[in-house]
């Protein structure tokens, strides 16, 4: 896979150095590698105390439309927060791809899977832009974290292409309400953002450049906005053929 490698603790041999990722990315890295000790708990108050994350995460597995025994990837799975919503639905003859950027995120999701049992997950420490996605999968999801990536188009392009037909990609992320004043929408994401540029995220807008690529990508696309209009689900699906 370029630019990835199978995650297995702290033994393996890294392909790739940190200096080879610019600047941006080794931030991010660093801000997560901060955060994954606690992520499980500290993710229950994200992006503020009282944020409906959990349905939400819900509503996203669900959308993927799952059955026992499908293929599922979970691009920048985190700590794997989402594997025990995937697993109730694939069940043991399914498999699931975690792919994520960050070792530290990836040992807690590693540290996950022995504590449940799954021997049908494999992770893999990989930029999802640089990822290469296995072909004739069943669903592709991402939960808040596409629009931390600034090639999320491409993410999308790459995964529509290794779909099987009618397979799923689902989109949850974060965005800025629409007819939010700039003074509010940078009070809000300073809170949800602390890691990068707000100013950045909120001129990129990468919520709309989801949208568009998912809705050029994919048939039968839905995008719904959650929480007054704070996170978006965005899904759509690979036509026959
Ligand atoms: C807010 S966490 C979300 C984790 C998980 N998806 C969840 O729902 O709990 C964002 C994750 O995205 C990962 N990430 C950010 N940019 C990435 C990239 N370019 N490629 C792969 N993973 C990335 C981070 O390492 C982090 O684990």
């Amino acid at each position: 896979m370029g630019g990835a490698r199978f995650y297995r603790g702290a033994t393996e041999t890294e392909e790739h150095t940190v200096s080879q990722i610019d600047h941006t990315r080794e931030h991010l890295i660093e801000t997560y590698r901060k955060k994954a000790k606690h992520y499980d708990i500290t993710s229950r108050l994200y992006p503020v105390p009282g944020y409906p994350q959990r349905a939400q995460r819900l509503r996203a597995v669900q959308a993927l439309g799952l059955h026992a025994g499908d293929s599922v990837i979970d691009i920048a799975c985190g700590t794997g927060l989402n594997f025990p919503l995937i697993e109730e639905v694939i069940g043991p003859d399914g498999r699931i791809v975690g792919v994520d950027l960050t070792d530290a995120m990836l040992a807690r999701a590693q540290a996950r899977i022995e504590t449940n049992g799954w021997s049908n997950i494999s992770l893999v420490q990989a930029d999802a832009a640089e990822f290469d996605f296995p072909a004739e999968v069943d669903a592709i999801l991402s939960t808040y974290s596409l629009s931390q990536v600034p090639e999320c188009a491409e993410v999308i392009a790459h995964g529509a292409a290794a779909l099987s037909g009618g397979g799923r990609w689902v989109v949850l992320d974060l965005k800025v309400p629409g007819n939010t004043p700039g003074w509010l929408a940078q009070l809000g994401t300073a809170i949800v953002r602390p890691f990068a540029s707000i100013d950045e995220w909120i001129m990129r807008r990468p919520w709309e450049a989801i949208r568009a690529a998912m809705q050029g990508e994919l048939a039968e696309f839905s995008w719904t906005e959650l929480f007054f209009g704070t996170a978006f689900l965005a899904a759509g699906s690979r036509g026959p053929g």
